[in-house]
């Protein structure tokens, strides 16, 4: 006999907008505590695993029998709009989004890309291309400037844009389909259609980089494809989408929420601004006390499998909840309170497993130095608005702020 397993919290449904920028919803609490693993209900009326203990959600996230196949029938869809789904069925879908082999193939493919020795090589560029928008900033004469238009999104892009090889003239373009793609409240069309334009772009710059090669990863990635016979354009479209779209919008938002807290917590600011050599864990922090993937990590049960007291069935959908998991207290000292100096290492921000953030060193290179940069060269920054009346990205998959005004 089949057991039926109903949702946990009747009534709710999930996943629940964040209220305060520096705490996890109260429903994701009173979940975690009842049940590390529960049954929940999403926006449009399906149901899926909620998964909320850091054990078990690095438990699901290192498990092969769990699938990260988007084109699944069961795979999480919080929009409740099934034009989401059909649109993975029609193409490759991104490294995200593959199993096993194929998945490692690809990946596999980008790899030496993102390495930390890489990475350090770039540090110089991305110091200077941080300093640039500074400059640019302190030459301003209006204030105050909205430090998401004038260094969060900038950074990130032109960095991303160097490495992939997009011309970063395009910033706008990109930037404004990406946001239209990831923005829940938007009508689907018309989010579908920012994705469509955006793939379109790419295929674009990649069909003139097929004969006009530069020294980028996209143009790398056309010349090993041809090593092994033909180029394969709709992969290629695939995975420089997937690049682009994460290397800046992600990275963008932890900027601007890595600043709001600092600012808020002057206390922890004064760690940063006394010794550089504290921002690299003051960056583990603030990855963790944010944890801006919140409900992208989605998986697929292939076979039934006993977790947290439960048993996921195969076919059934689950969503790993990273803000959750980074806030258990099992795992987390006094986790709803930001500690700089706290070991956070092992946060589950980036993912965890196979798919484990590729682009983890860079994104933390880059919020390195714009931490240490920003509050070393504006030692006087301050918020131009209180947090309150600050608009938040409390209705996307990746958590973020719309606008951040700053002055000094
Ligand atoms: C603070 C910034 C970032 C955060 C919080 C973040 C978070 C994540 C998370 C949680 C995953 C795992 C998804 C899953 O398991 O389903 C992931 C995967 C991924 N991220 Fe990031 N990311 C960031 C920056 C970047 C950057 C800068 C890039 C650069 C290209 C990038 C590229 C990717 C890719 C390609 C994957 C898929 C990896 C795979 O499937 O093997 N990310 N990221």
């Amino acid at each position: 006999m089949t057991e039926t397993v109903s949702s946990e919290l009747p009534g709710q449904e999930f996943p629940v907008a964040r209220g305060c920028p520096f705490a996890e919803p109260e429903e994701y609490t009173r979940l975690r505590e009842r049940k590390p693993v529960s049954k929940v209900r999403l926006h449009g009326g399906e149901q899926a695993w909620w998964v909320s203990g850091h054990t078990e959600a690095r438990a699901i996230l290192a498990d092969r029998r769990f699938s990260s196949d988007r084109r699944k029938d069961n795979y999480p869809n919080p929009s409740g709009d099934p034009r989401f789904r059909e649109r993975f069925r029609n193409q490759p879908p991104p490294m995200v989004s593959l199993d096993g082999a194929e998945h490692a193939a690809v990946r596999r493919s980008v790899l030496s890309e993102f390495t930390a020795k890489r990475l350090a090589a770039l540090r110089p560029r991305i110091q200077q291309i941080v300093d640039g928008f500074i400059d640019d900033m302190l030459a301003s004469d209006s204030r105050p400037v909205d430090l998401v238009q004038t260094l969060s999104l900038p950074v990130p892009s032109l960095v991303i844009c160097e490495m992939l090889g997009v011309p970063y003239r395009d910033h706008d373009y990109f930037q404004s389909r990406t946001a239209a793609m990831i923005r829940r409240t938007a009508p689907p069309e018309e989010r579908l259609r920012a994705f469509d334009e955006l793939q379109a772009y790419l295929a674009d710059l990649l069909a003139r980089k097929e004969s006009e090669p530069g020294d980028d990863l996209y143009s790398r990635q056309i010349a090993q494809q041809r090593e092994q016979g033909a180029p394969d354009h709709e992969r290629l479209v695939s995975t420089a989408t997937g690049l682009l779209v994460a290397g800046h919008e992600t990275t963008a938002n932890m900027i601007s929420l890595g600043v709001l807290a600092l600012l808020e917590h002057p206390g922890q600011l004064a760690l940063i601004k006394a010794d550089p050599g504290n921002t690299p864990l003051a960056v583990e922090e603030l990855l963790r006390y944010f944890t801006i993937v919140e409900t992208a990590i989605s998986r697929v049960a292939t076979e039934d499998v006993e977790i947290g007291g439960v048993t996921i069935k195969a076919d059934e959908g689950v969503i790993v909840s990273g803000l959750s998991a980074n806030r258990d207290p099992a795992v987390f000292e006094n986790p709803a309170e930001l500690d700089l100096t706290r070991g956070a290492r092992h946060h589950i921000a980036f993912g965890y497993g196979p798919h484990q953030c590729l682009g983890q060193n860079l994104a933390r290179v880059e919020l390195q130095i714009v931490f240490d940069t920003l509050f070393r060269r504006i030692p006087g920054l301050r918020l131009a608005a209180p947090t309150d009346d600050i608009p938040f990205k409390t209705n996307a998959p990746v958590y973020g702020a719309y606008e951040l005004p700053v002055t000094w």
